[in-house]
C-alpha cells in the first residue's frame, strides 16, 4: 500500500506525465482564478467546541436514519485544527485561492479566501425563536451577522459571497424534508409538519431578502474602503430538452426557471421569472417596490455550482393532488434518453458526468442574464465512502472529469461568457451531508480514522494544470 502511495505521489509530484487535456494556466486568461472548495459544517469538526452554538444541522443529523452510517460533523475531518496543513496542501497544488464558509453559529495566507456567509448551518436559537428563514426577522439578523464578518474580516476579505445554494436550502428543507430543518407536507422522507404549497417560497423570499440587506450594509459601510466585491452562489443542474418539441423546450425552461432562476431573475431583473410568476399564483411571495430597489443589482458578480444535466420532458400535471414546489415546477425529469444514460453516474444518486451542460449552463447565464461576472464556484465528483486509499488515490475517472468540465467551460469562456474563477468541490473527503461519510468527493483522500490528508492522483492533475511557467 505504501509503495502505491509513494508511487504515485513521487510521480505525480514530479511534475509531469498527467494528460491535461491540452489544458493549462496559459490557456486561461491572465488572472482567471482556480481554487478549491468547502464549507464550515462539512470539514471543521470541534461542532460544540470552543463557543459554538449548535445550528440546525446539529440537531437534523441526530434522528435516527437521517445520515449514513450516523456520520455527524462532531469532529469531521477536523480542520479546526489542521486549517494549517491544509492550506499548504492548497499552495504545494499551485491553487491560488480557496472557497470556506464562516459558520453563523461559531463567530481564517498565500491563498486568497472567498469567504462565504451561509452554507446551511443556521443558528437552532433563531429556529427555536421564531421559525428561522421561515420568518421575515432573519433579514435583519443576517445583515447584521454579515456585517460582523465585514468589519472584523473585510480587511483580509475581499471575496464575499452570502448564501450557498438558496434552492437547495428552501426545496430540500421545506419541499422534501431531505435536509435540514427537514420539512415538507408530503409522506416522504423524514418530514415534520410544513407546507410545501407555501414555505419553499416564503423561505426564498426571506433569503433574496436577506442576501439583498448583506449586500446594501457592504456596499454602504463597507465596500469602497476594503475595496472587495460580493455576490451568492447558486446551483444549477442543466436541463436540456429530450425532444425538440415546443412542450418539451418550456418543460427545461420551466425547470430552469424554477431552479436557478428563482434567484438570479430577482437579483438581476427584480422580479420572479414568468413561468413561476404565472404558475405559482397567489403563493409566491411579491417584493414591495422598495425591495426591488434592494433586490435588483445585488451582486457583484454570481457563483455558479455546475455538476450535472438532466433532459427533461412534458408531464405537467394540471391539477396536482398535493401541491407543492415540486408539483408547480414538475416538468417530469428523465434521466436517460431512450434508455441511455445522459451520462455515466458518480456514486451520488444526482451526478451524471456530462461536460457539455457546463458549457450550456454558462452560455445560458451568458445570454439571458446579460453577461454577469460569473465564478464556476463548485464542480466535482465523488466516489464511494468505503473506497481503499490505494484505490481512491488513483482517480483517473475524476482527473477526466475535472478535464472534461474545464474544457467546456473554457469553451463557453472563448465565446464570450465572462467566467473569471473555478473552484473544485472539494479540497478534502468530508461530511457530505446525508451521506454522511459514504460519499468522497475530495481531491485529496482522508483517512476518516487518522484524518490523514493524501493528495489524489486528480490533486496532482491539478497541480501539474496550474504550474506557473517560469517568465
Ligand atoms: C453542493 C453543496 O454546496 C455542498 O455542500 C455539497 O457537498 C456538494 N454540492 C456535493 O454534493
Amino acid at each position: 500500500l505504501c509503495m502505491v502511495v509513494v508511487i504515485i505521489q513521487c510521480g505525480a509530484a514530479a511534475g509531469g506525465g498527467l494528460d491535461t487535456g491540452g489544458l493549462s494556466r496559459d490557456a486561461f486568461p491572465k488572472g482567471f482564478v482556480f481554487g478549491t472548495a468547502t464549507s464550515a459544517y462539512q470539514v471543521e469538526g470541534m461542532a460544540h467546541k470552543d463557543g459554538r452554538g449548535p445550528s440546525i444541522w446539529d440537531v437534523f443529523i441526530q434522528k435516527p436514519g437521517i445520515v449514513a452510517n450516523n456520520g455527524t460533523g462532531d469532529v469531521s475531518v477536523d480542520q479546526y485544527h489542521r486549517y494549517k496543513e491544509d492550506v499548504d496542501i492548497m499552495a504545494n497544488l499551485n491553487f491560488d485561492a480557496y472557497r470556506f464558509s464562516i459558520s453563523w453559529s461559531r463567530i481564517f495566507p498565500s491563498i486568497t479566501p472567498y469567504a462565504n456567509l451561509y452554507h446551511y448551518d443556521l443558528p437552532l436559537a433563531l429556529e427555536l425563536r421564531y421559525k428561522g428563514l421561515l420568518s421575515h426577522n432573519v433579514v435583519k439578523d443576517f445583515a447584521d451577522y454579515a456585517e460582523f464578518c465585514f468589519k472584523t474580516f473585510g480587511d483580509r476579505v475581499k471575496n464575499w459571497m452570502t448564501f450557498n445554494e438558496p434552492r437547495v436550502v428552501a426545496a430540500l428543507g421545506y419541499d422534501n424534508g431531505f435536509f435540514a430543518p427537514g420539512r415538507c407536507s408530503r409522506a416522504y422522507g423524514n418530514c415534520s409538519a410544513g407546507d410545501s404549497a407555501t414555505e419553499p417560497y416564503i423561505v426564498a423570499h426571506n433569503l433574496i431578502l436577506s442576501h439583498a440587506a448583506a449586500v446594501q450594509r457592504y456596499r454602504e459601510k463597507y465596500q469602497e474602503k476594503q475595496k472587495g466585491r460580493i455576490g451568492i452562489l447558486l446551483d444549477f443542474v442543466w436541463y436540456e430538452p429530450l425532444t425538440r418539441s415546443k412542450a418539451d423546450n418550456y418543460a427545461a425552461q420551466r425547470a430552469r426557471d424554477f431552479h436557478v432562476g428563482w434567484f438570479i431573475h430577482p437579483i438581476v431583473y427584480g422580479e420572479y421569472p414568468r413561468t413561476m410568476q404565472n404558475i405559482v399564483g397567489k403563493r409566491l411571495p411579491k417584493f414591495t417596490k422598495e425591495e426591488v430597489k434592494m433586490v435588483k443589482g445585488s451582486m457583484d458578480f454570481v457563483g455558479i455550482n455546475q455538476y450535472t444535466t438532466y433532459y427533461m420532458y412534458d408531464n405537467h400535471q394540471p391539477k396536482p393532488k398535493f401541491p407543492g414546489y415540486q408539483q408547480d415546477w414538475n416538468a417530469g425529469f428523465a434521466y436517460a434518453k431512450n434508455g441511455v444514460p445522459v451520462g455515466p453516474r458518480a456514486y451520488s444518486y444526482w451526478l451524471y458526468n456530462v461536460p457539455w451542460g457546463m458549457y450550456k449552463a454558462l452560455m445560458y447565464i451568458k445570454e439571458r442574464y446579460g453577461n454577469p461576472t460569473v465564478i464556476l464556484s463548485e464542480n466535482g465528483m465523488d466516489d464511494p465512502g468505503n473506497v481503499t486509499l490505494p484505490k481512491g488515490l488513483h482517480d483517473t475517472t475524476r482527473m477526466n472529469f475535472y478535464k472534461g468540465y474545464l474544457t467546456q467551460l473554457k469553451k463557453a469562456h472563448d465565446e464570450g461568457a465572462n467566467v473569471v474563477g473555478y473552484f473544485a468541490w472539494s479540497l478534502l473527503d468530508n461530511f457530505e451531508w446525508r451521506l454522511g461519510y459514504t460519499s468522497r468527493f475530495g481531491i485529496v483522500y482522508v483517512d476518516f480514522k487518522t484524518l490523514k490528508r493524501y493528495p489524489k492522483m486528480s490533486a496532482y492533475w491539478f497541480k501539474q494544470l496550474l504550474t506557473r511557467k517560469k517568465q
